[in-house]
């Protein structure tokens, strides 16, 4: 229907302009022109043919594809959870796999799984652009979360084929390994090693998930870590740009009726693991007076977090208590342990930073008033925010504009791959509205006609970047 309206106005543009020219042996394709206009560079010498097609995506497909990989879930549906290195997890990216060498993509994977699938440009000598997100789903979550990131960048390299459309810049498919936390407690796994962080690599070495397996063990499994996990950094520079595809996981753009969400930065994360102890007992025996209650430790913390979040005035600041965990877990037992995760965020990294020092002294004075053992405060990762860099912004709102689509530039306020590519790579995101906002659980959920248009925006900035 926009196709259409877009071709509708060209033609009337094109009419007026240039009445002696014959639309015959000139058929309007919107997309060919505009990536000519952006660019400066003409299509025709890289093997663009002339269509009458315009940019189409095939959301049957598409959402078919959604679907199936929704299927591959330890969960019942509609509830999905894909765990790194489970046998779901391997199933779905052979699924993926498939699907990019079916698009006709190289396929590659790293010694973490990082999955890549490239498309040739005609310079293949040049910095690639790049795009791509995760698969991996925590317990009892949606099909859309990352998942359109990874099947919508495929069938954007799909509907670029379509047309004809020849890259300049090599376009490679990114599935990143474990954005989720859930096994081993690091967000963005595969995106933090590309970005070549040697701190991880080396706590690697010692990672263990709560039955004790360790990373490498899990790895190995799947069929990687036969290499030294270094090997899968990247250099700055390596890509020329990076560009992911997510569903918004807030409830603006679907609240406003606007398309399109260009991210203009991604708030800054920042995790922590902490552990209380204490005597434990009897529930009946021992005497209130008498106890060091562990769970109650944790309770009160709980609290703090809420408190110091609250404090900073900020309606930006946010901590969640995700993991609560009680030891031994009997009705009639006091706690003698506790485990807490906090997950705290800010688009200020600074502010974060003090809610981060306030939860620490909490935890102390708790530890020292309830008379339990602190015997662990730690900071898991405390991750400065990323900016998008102002080509890619340009890029995607010219995309949106092209294509007809109301867009706003954004925030993120979810971390994504994309903040770690930023370390290496200028890198840019585009968000599509999604029910109510929801996600992390069962009822995420995107609408094919917005998924199509995101996967649309996404297909015209990659073209625009590979011919920078
Ligand atoms: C990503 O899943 C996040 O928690 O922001
Ligand atoms: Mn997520
Ligand atoms: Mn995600």
């Amino acid at each position: 229907m926009l196709v259409n309206l877009c071709t509708l106005l060209f033609l009337l543009y094109f009419i007026a302009s240039f009445p002696l020219i014959s639309s015959q042996n000139y058929e309007y394709d919107s997309t060919i022109k505009t990536m000519e206009e952006f660019s400066g560079y003409p299509f025709q010498e890289h093997g663009f043919k002339d269509s009458s097609s315009a940019l189409s995506v095939d959301i049957e497909s598409l959402q078919r594809q959604i679907d199936e990989l929704a299927s591959f879930s330890d969960t019942p549906a509609p509830s999905v959870t894909r765990v790194l290195y489970s046998e779901k997890d391997v199933l779905a990216r052979r699924y993926i796999k498939n699907l990019m060498g079916l698009a006709g993509l190289s396929v590659k994977e790293d010694a973490v799984g990082n999955i890549f699938g490239r498309w040739e440009g005609s310079e293949p000598e040049i910095a690639a652009v790049s795009t791509g997100s995760h698969i991996d789903a925590i317990p009892f979550s949606g099909k859309y979360d990352g998942v359109v990131g990874v099947l919508g960048a495929i069938e954007a390299i799909n509907a670029l084929k379509r047309i004809g459309f020849k890259p300049k810049r090599s376009l490679e498919v990114i599935m990143f390994t474990s954005e989720e936390p859930t096994r081993f407690g690091i967000s963005c796994l595969g995106s933090r090693l590309l970005a070549g962080s040697k701190e991880l690599a080396e706590r690697l070495e010692t990672t263990v998930d709560n039955q004790d397996i360790s990373f490498s063990d899990a790895a190995r499994f799947s069929g990687y870590a036969h290499e030294d996990v270094s090997t899968v950094f990247l250099n700055k520079g390596h890509y020329h740009a990076f560009i992911e595809l997510h569903i918004e996981q807030g409830p603006i753009l679907e609240e406003e009726g606007t398309s399109i969400g260009v991210v203009t930065a991604i708030a800054s994360p920042a995790s922590i693991k902490v552990d209380f102890e204490g005597n434990g007992g009897h529930a009946g025996a021992v005497l209130m007076p008498m106890r060091n209650d562990a769970g109650l430790a944790a309770a009160e913390l709980s609290l703090a977090v809420e408190k110091h979040v609250l404090e900073s005035g900020s309606i930006d600041t946010v901590g969640t208590v995700g993991i609560l965990e009680l030891h031994p877990g009997a009705i009639n037992s006091i706690p003698s342990k506790s485990h807490l995760e906090i997950d705290t965020r800010d688009i200020d990294e600074k502010r974060r930073n003090k809610v981060i020092e306030k939860i620490h002294q909490s935890a102390l004075n708790i530890s020292r008033n309830r008379g339990v053992k602190l015997s662990e405060f730690k900071i898991i990762n405390q991750d400065p925010p990323a900016l998008s860099e102002d080509l890619i912004i340009k890029a995607t709102e010219s995309a949106c504009k092209e294509l007809n689509l109301s867009h706003k530039k954004m925030i993120s306020r979810a971390y994504h791959d994309s903040l770690f590519m930023a370390r290496i790579s200028p890198m840019g995101m585009i968000f599509i509205p999604c029910y109510k906002g929801y996600s992390h659980k069962p009822e995420e959920f995107a609408a094919p006609v917005d998924i199509a248009n995101g996967v649309r925006v996404l297909a015209l900035t990659l073209a625009k970047l590979s011919l920078t």
